[in-house]
Formats: structure tokens, C-alpha cells, sequence
């Protein structure tokens, strides 16, 4: 979500700089280029070290140490970055900045820069009341700073209350909102995404499975709730974290998954098929645990129902993308999906592919639609794919009715 984005991390001097360690390495993860800017408080707490392992850049300290004589450091960081985040940021650094005061690499940068500045406060709790701090807020609030407000909860010097800096994935969260796009072209249309894997029970303690996280899935639906869809993702079982702006909906069979689809299908304006459904479930479910016999054992199987190939068959308005698991031949498999279940696009995927499939963060796919529409993307992360992805089928889907 975050690729190509430049952000400035201003490190001030709290005990929370724990936390903006684990922040910088968020934001990497999600694909930011980061730099570090640390006061000397901070470097009380954390070396930078710490900070350049997960930012993989150079980290800033002295207003003086120019690392490239071609360029002012503090300006030029000032003018690289699309954002700023002072993480955590002191009373000291609120007081300062509030009052034009540059007198360090993290203030000389703050006044320099024209890019959007976020202050996230950590501190105890009767700092954060205090008089001084408020006035101080109010002002940046003025003029034109953006705050994260701390949370509640234990703080470091004994107190309990609101002081606490916010946790890291909250802030990655906010982010990945600033930078999402604008433009809402899913607004009023109805997403279902299915996502994860199935389990189909052999007894109450066995079940058929497969190695899908969620991951794409998880993806896609947080891809069309941040385009403007009402998404609704039905997801088997997983240890992820939905969306927050997705309404989830847990299944666990294929059976399951199946009936929860068609429970929303009729109003569904698109549905996406991610998940990675059993095709056979056992013919019995034993109703006690299976005990060991001698020799070998064997389980008969029955077909699940294809509920994309279901839908194919049922669909008047709906727009139908499926995905395709292949291990060789991937485009040509895709392509008899696509006739065969009646979808509108499938994206394939090479599981055998190094970064791609099931349970990585990264993923290729190539997309295969009407129209003879054959598309590759190389690797990405999933977030990033899925919002490329939507955005490349909304165009053809554009381009096609005019
Ligand atoms: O969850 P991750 O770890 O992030 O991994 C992502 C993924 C590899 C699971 C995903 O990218 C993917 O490829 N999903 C499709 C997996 C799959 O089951 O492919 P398939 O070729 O078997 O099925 C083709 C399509 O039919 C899929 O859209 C599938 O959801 C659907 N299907 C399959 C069987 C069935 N009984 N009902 C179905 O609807």
C-alpha cells in the first residue's frame, strides 16, 4: 500500500521509542522508504542502529554531519519527504515546535518541511494536561499539524491514563489511509470476497485442509472497501486480522462458505472468489474420534459444490472473478476456468512460484478475462496487487461500456 511513499520518522526522546522502532519496521514492511531523524534524548533510549537495520537507510542525528556535501541533510529530508511522523514526540518538541524554535535535526527539518506533518505525543499523563502542552497543541493544531492522540493505558512512570504513544499498527493503519486513493469508484457497489482456506471434518478432531492464509483474500476485501464498495468478506479459518472496514463473515466448510455466498449473492454488485475451497470433503463425518486399526485406512471423498462455477451459472448482473492455484501451465488453466465457470476474469497464480501463492506476503498473477484480456503483474505485495488489480478491471469494465 505504502510502495514508492517517502516517509521522514522524527525519533524524539520518550521511553516509547521502543515502539517507533517496531513503527519504522511497519512502514518498511508495507513497502515505505523511511528515514530516521533521532534528538539526542532519543539515542538515550535506542541506538540508531536499531533504526537504520529497519529502515535500511542512513539515520540522521547532527544537524552538522552532512553525509553528502552536495546537499543541505535538513532540507533536503525536509523536501524529500511526503510525509512526516514525529514518533514519539516530547512535551520538548510540541514546546519547540509550536514556538519556531530549530535548534536540532528533528526542529531544523520540521520547519523546513511543506510536506504533511503528524505528531503522535507520548508522555505521563499530567504533562499531557498540563497548561503549557494544551496551549501548545491548540497552536500546532492551528497551525495546521495533524496529531495522533496518545491512548490510555498503563505509562511507563507508574501512572495509568492517556499518554501512552498509539500502537504502531494503528499508526501504519492511519498511514495507509492518508495515501489511500481518493477516488471511490466502487461507491455503492456491493464486494464479496471469499478468502482462506476450507475444513472438511473427518471427525472431531481431524480435517481436510489446505496451506491459503488469507493473505490475498484479506487483501482484495480491504483493496474494495478502501475503493468505496460495502465489501463483505466470507473468510474460513485463519489467524489474520480482518479489515477494520469490512464486514467478516466466518465459515468453516466449503458447504458453509457456499451458503454464505448465496445468502448475499442477489445483491452483490461483484463477488471474488480468493479462496481456496476443498473440492472433496469425506462422504462420513464420524461423530467420535476414529480409532487406529491395523493395516492402512482409507477415507472416501464426495464432491463440494464449485461455488464459483455455481454462481457462473446463476449470475444476471453480478461481475465474477475467480482465482486460479496452478502449478504448471497457469495461463492455459486459467483460461479453460474462465470458460468453464462462466467468470468474468481469474486471476492465476503459479503456487510453485518463489513469492508467490500460499501463505507468502508478496504475489505474480497474470489476469485472464473476456475479451481475450491477458495481463501480467510481476511481484508485489499482496495489499499493493489487490488495489492493482481492481483498479486494472474497473478500467476494462469502464473502457468496455463505452
Ligand atoms: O490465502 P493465501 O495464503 O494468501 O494464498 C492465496 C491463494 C494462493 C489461495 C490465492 O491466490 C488463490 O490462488 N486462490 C484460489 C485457490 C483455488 O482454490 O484455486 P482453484 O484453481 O482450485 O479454484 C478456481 C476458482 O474456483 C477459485 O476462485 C476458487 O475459489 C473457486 N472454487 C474452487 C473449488 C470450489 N469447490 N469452489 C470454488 O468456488
Amino acid at each position: 500500500m505504502l510502495t514508492s511513499k517517502k516517509i521522514v520518522v522524527c525519533v524524539t526522546g520518550g521511553i516509547a521509542v521502543y515502539k517507533a522502532v517496531a513503527l519504522v519496521s511497519k512502514l518498511t514492511q508495507a513497502g515505505a522508504n523511511v528515514k530516521v531523524i533521532m534528538t539526542k534524548s532519543a539515542m538515550e533510549f535506542v541506538q540508531p542502529l536499531s533504526f537504520q537495520a529497519m529502515s535500511r537507510n542512513d539515520v540522521f542525528f547532527d544537524t552538522f554531519d552532512e553525509k553528502d556535501s552536495s546537499v543541505i541533510a535538513h532540507i533536503n529530508l525536509a523536501d524529500w519527504a511526503d510525509l512526516v511522523l514525529v514518533a514519539p514526540a516530547t512535551a520538548n518538541v510540541i514546546g519547540k515546535l509550536a514556538h519556531g524554535i530549530a535548534d536540532d535535526m528533528v526542529t531544523t527539518t520540521l520547519l523546513a518541511t511543506t510536506a504533511k506533518v503528524w505528531i503522535a505525543p507520548a508522555m505521563n499523563v499530567h504533562m499531557y494536561e498540563n497548561a503549557a502542552v494544551k496551549r501548545n497543541i491548540a497552536q500546532l493544531d492551528k497551525d495546521g499539524y495533524s496529531f495522533i492522540e496518545p491512548s490510555e493505558g498503563f505509562l511507563a512512570c507508574g501512572y495509568v491514563g492517556k499518554g501512552r504513544l498509539e500502537e504502531p499498527e494503528k499508526i501504519v493503519q492511519l498511514v495507509e489511509d492518508y495515501f489511500s486513493p481518493k477516488e471511490l469508484p466502487l461507491k455503492g457497489q456491493k464486494v464479496v470476497v471469499t478468502a482462506g482456506p476450507t475444513r472438511e471434518r473427518i471427525d472431531p478432531v481431524r480435517f481436510l485442509t489446505n496451506f491459503s492464509s488469507g493473505k490475498m483474500g484479506y487483501a482484495m476485501a480491504s483493496a474494495a472497501a478502501s475503493l468505496g464498495a460495502e465489501t463483505i468478506l466470507i473468510s474460513g479459518p485463519v489467524s489474520i486480522e480482518a479489515p477494520s472496514n469490512v464486514k467478516l463473515v466466518s465459515v468453516e466448510s466449503a458447504q458453509e462458505m457456499y451458503e454464505a455466498v448465496l445468502e448475499q449473492f442477489d445483491t452483490a454488485n461483484i463477488v471474488i472468489k480468493t479462496a481456496a475451497v476443498a473440492d472433496y470433503r469425506p462422504k462420513d463425518v464420524h461423530a467420535q474420534k476414529m480409532k487406529k486399526q491395523p493395516g492402512d485406512a482409507s477415507i472416501a471423498l464426495e464432491r463440494t459444490t464449485d461455488i464459483l462455477a455455481d454462481l457462473g451459472s446463476k449470475k444476471t448482473h453480478q461481475l465474477l472473478i475467480g482465482f486460479a492455484a496452478e502449478t504448471n501451465d497457469v495461463v492455459h488453466y486459467a483460461k479453460g476456468k474462465l470458460a468453464k465457470k462462466n467468470a468474468d476474469y481469474i486471476i492465476a497464480n503459479d503456487v510453485t512460484e518463489a513469492g508467490s501463492g500460499f501463505g507468502t506476503d508478496t504475489n505474480a498473477v497474470t489476469l485472464v478475462g473476456k475479451n481475450n484480456v491477458e495481463k501480467h503483474f510481476p511481484h508485489l505485495s499482496k495489499k499493493e496487487l489487490a488495489i492493482q488489480l481492481l483498479q486494472t478491471i474497473i478500467k476494462l469494465e469502464t473502457d468496455d461500456k463505452k
